[in-house]
This record gives C-alpha cells, structure tokens and sequence, in this order.
C-alpha cells in the first residue's frame, strides 16, 4: 500500500503544474531589462528621493527660449555660447548621451546653490527664471526635428491613447506628464522604460527603432517645458 502513495502523489503534483500552465500568462510584470547604456561618467539619475535646498518645482511649463536668452547673459561666458564649456569643470551641454543621462532637478539645484567655481543663481534669477535657465540647456543636445517625430511616433505607436494629447493620462496608470515630473528624471530612465515596458506600458523595443524611442521620449519631455524655438 505504502508504495503507491508516492507515485500518486506524483500524479497530483503533475496535475497542479500542468494545471498552472493552462491558466492565461498574467502581463508581465518585470520586463526584460535593456543593458543599462549610463557611461560611468553620468551622474547618479535624479535625485527625486533625496530633496535638494532650494529645488522647487515648476507649476507651469519653463520657456527654454526665455531661458536661453538668460544664459547667453549669464552663463555664456562660463559655459560658451554654444554650451560647449569654457572654463575648466564646465561641461559640454551638446554632449547628447551626457545631457540624456542628467535629471534637470540635478541641473536646476546646481543653478540654484552652485558648485565649485559655479556661483548660486538664487538670489540673482526666479525661480521661474532658473528652471527656464536649467531647460534652455537642452536646447544644445535635442533638435526641433527630433521632438517634431516623436510627435509623429507619439501618435501613430499608440501613445496617446494611454498617455493622451498633452500627456494628461487617459488610463489611471499612466503618470501625469506635468512640469514637476517630467524633469525628476533623466531621459535615459524615460527611454529604458518605454524600451523595455514598465507596469502595464508593453515594450517598445521590438515595434520602434532607438531613433523612435529617442525621439517620443523627447517629445514626452515637452510636456514638461515649452522646447527653444530653433
Ligand atoms: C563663473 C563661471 C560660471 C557661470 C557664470 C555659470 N557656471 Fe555653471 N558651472 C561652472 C562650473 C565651473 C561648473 C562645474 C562645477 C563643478 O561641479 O565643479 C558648472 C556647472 C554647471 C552645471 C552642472 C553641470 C553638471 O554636469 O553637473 C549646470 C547645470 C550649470 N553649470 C548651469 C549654469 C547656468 C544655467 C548658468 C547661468 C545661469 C551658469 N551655469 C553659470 C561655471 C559657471
Ligand atoms: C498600454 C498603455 C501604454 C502605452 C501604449 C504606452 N504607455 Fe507609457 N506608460 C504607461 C503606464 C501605465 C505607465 C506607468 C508605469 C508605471 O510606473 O508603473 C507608463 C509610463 C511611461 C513613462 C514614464 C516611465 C518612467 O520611468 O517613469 C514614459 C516616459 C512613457 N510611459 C512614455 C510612453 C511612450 C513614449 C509611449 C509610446 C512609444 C508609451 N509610453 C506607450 C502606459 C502606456
């Protein structure tokens, strides 16, 4: 008698995993994660958990031409005109892959507070003024054409039918793309997601190329801060 039970039980056990395989695959839930493209010179993404003095979020989208005509007053001459660097520490702003990977909240505090030979703009810009200053950088490293077809892949890769016209969220997952989201995080984290799917949002690595992806996530940025004119 003793004998039989264990082959039984493996009858039953059988049973429960085949059982398992027939009920529909739920969505998945950890998508495949994308290598990770952050050089190591990147700065640590957005700095959303730890609230930097002085960083106060935009009610309203920053206007990067406003902010540009800042800079060439007071930034220029450190930075170069073109957002190249001048002085020795500042960076080169045109650096496409170095600005994907900068968190504008990041970008805004240094304008606000400074750092090393960078004097605070707190006492001397708004803040409204900062965070146009702090969004006219990525007037160097994203042209006009490129949010232009992220528009494009925006509303034909289906977008917009979870995110809506003005990402204002259509489903209740999907976050509002508000001006005090939006520049939390660097677009590298924007782009791994809409590659490789988060919550409910499928993968897009398959359906659109890296140019596409680049560009809707640009264009979704622009929810967040009215681009230069160019
Ligand atoms: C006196 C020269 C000088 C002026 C003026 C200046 N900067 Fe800077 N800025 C620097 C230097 C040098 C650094 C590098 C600081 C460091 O980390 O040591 C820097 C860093 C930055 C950073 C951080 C970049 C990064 O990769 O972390 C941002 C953003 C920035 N500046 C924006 C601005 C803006 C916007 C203005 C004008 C409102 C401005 N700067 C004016 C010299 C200047
Ligand atoms: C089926 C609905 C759906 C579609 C289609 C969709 N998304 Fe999403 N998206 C979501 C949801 C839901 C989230 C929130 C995910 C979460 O945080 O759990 C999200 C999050 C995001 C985020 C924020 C990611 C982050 O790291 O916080 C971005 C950016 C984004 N989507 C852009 C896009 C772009 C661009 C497309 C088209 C190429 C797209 N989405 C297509 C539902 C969708």
């Amino acid at each position: 008698m003793k004998t039989k039970i264990l082959p039984t039980l493996c009858v039953i056990l059988l049973g429960l995993v085949l059982a398992a395989c027939n009920t529909p695959a739920p969505l998945p839930e950890a998508p495949t994660r994308i290598p990770t493209l952050i050089p190591a010179t990147m700065p640590a993404p957005g700095s959303q958990n730890t609230p930097q003095p002085g960083v106060v979020f935009p009610t309203s989208a920053p206007d990067a031409t406003a902010g540009l005509a800042i800079y060439q007053e007071n930034c220029a001459s450190c930075h170069g005109a073109d957002g190249k660097g001048q002085v020795e520490g500042s960076r080169d702003f045109t650096d496409v892959s170095y600005m994907r990977g900068a968190a504008p909240v990041d970008f805004f505090a240094v304008v606000t507070n400074g750092a090393g030979e960078m004097p605070a703009f707190k006492d001397e810009l708004s803040d409204d003024e900062r965070w146009n200053a702090t969004w006219a950088l990525w007037s160097f490293a994203v042209p006009a054409e490129q949010i232009a077809q992220g528009k494009t892949v925006y509303e034909s890769a289906g977008c917009v039918n979870c995110h809506g016209a003005n990402g204002e969220g259509v489903i209740p997952q999907a976050r509002k793309f508000t001006p005090d989201f939006i520049p939390q995080y660097p677009a590298q984290q924007y782009y791994q997601s809409v590659s490789a799917g988060k919550g409910i949002m499928p993968a897009h690595q398959d359906r659109l190329s890296e140019d596409e992806r680049w560009a809707s996530v640009e264009y979704v940025r622009t929810f967040g801060y009215q681009p230069a004119s160019q």
